[in-house]
């Protein structure tokens, strides 16, 4: 049986997700700890060490990995993390996953196996990866050139995530649920890149580029070649069509629509972030 008045540890607490999950725990009067390397005490997936002093006290976790499910390890880090926070007394691990990926199913099962009460959250790209993340620099640059022409993709915003994640880890009725989460709509990343172009008033072009060259042009800006096989893989294996459908985890989740992308993109290109 969980705690859900008690801490809740919030991992990769300083990022897009989580940094959101935090707020909204905060809001609601929740005691947090932010899980991050340069947290207190620090949590790094790298370093086990520093898994239980992140634990000590923690009734719940929402989970979100570095870097990405896909990596290689990350089914026996997530595994290995949930068997430890259950063991000191953690009662409810929410975790953010990605969808169609195998990996990434496979840290769902290891998850689910430790005994915890489960959410998982699988979920579609992020809205925000245009304005927080690796497609911001080229849409500064006026270019995005990636390996995805025409495949189309739900983006979501980690807004409508964190609302999920916050529900799952303080509502009853979420555990043991998959939700799926996407936007309302699929786009192309020449229609994301279009609409973003629109709302700022600027000249951004999509231009589709060979897998070879996208890799290329990763390791010509240092990319370690560890995030390079990571990058390739998700633009070759994951945006293949395999995600090109909607689904209604948010709306399961919350009884509500998900947030449409060009809300994101008003709300963004008002902040100034792509001047
Ligand atoms: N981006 C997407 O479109 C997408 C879609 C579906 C699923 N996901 C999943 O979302 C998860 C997070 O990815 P993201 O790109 O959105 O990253 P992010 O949450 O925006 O940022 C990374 C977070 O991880 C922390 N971090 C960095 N290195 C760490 C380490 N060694 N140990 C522990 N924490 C570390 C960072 O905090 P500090 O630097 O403060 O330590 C930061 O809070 C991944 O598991 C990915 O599979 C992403």
């Amino acid at each position: 049986m969980s705690d859900r008045n008690g801490l809740t540890l919030v991992l990769g607490g300083t990022g897009k997700t989580g940094r959101r999950v935090v707020e909204r725990l905060r809001a609601r009067g929740r005691p947090v700890r932010v899980g991050s390397t340069a947290g207190d005490p620090p949590f790094d997936w790298e370093d086990r060490a520093t898994w239980a002093p992140a634990l000590a006290g923690a009734g719940a976790v929402y989970v979100s990995y570095f870097p990405d499910l896909a990596a290689p390890g990350a089914p026996e880090a997530v595994g290995a993390f949930a068997e430890l926070a259950v063991g000191r007394g953690a009662g409810r691990l929410v975790l953010l996953s990605g969808r169609g990926e195998e990996e990434a199913q496979r840290a769902e099962q290891a998850l689910q196996a430790a005994g915890a009460d489960w959410t998982i959250v699988r979920s579609s790209w992020f809205n925000q990866n245009f304005s927080e993340s690796f497609f911001l620099e080229p849409v500064l640059a006026g270019e995005v050139a990636l390996p995805a022409d025409g495949v189309p993709e739900p983006f979501i915003d980690v807004e409508d995530i964190a609302d999920v994640a916050v529900a799952a880890l303080t509502e009853e009725r979420h555990g043991g649920q998959v939700y799926e989460v996407t936007g309302p709509r699929l786009l192309t990343f020449a229609d994301a890149v279009a609409e973003i172009a629109t709302a700022t008033g600027r000249r951004i072009r999509f231009a589709p580029i060979s897998i070879e060259r996208f890799a290329a042009s990763l390791a010509d800006a240092h990319v370690p070649p560890d995030i390079v096989a990571l990058l390739t893989y998700l633009f070759t294996e994951v945006l293949d069509g395999r995600n090109a459908y909607l689904a209604d985890g948010v709306r399961r989740a919350l009884g509500r629509a998900p947030r449409d992308f060009r809300d994101f993109v008003r709300g963004t290109a008002a902040t100034g972030v792509w001047d």
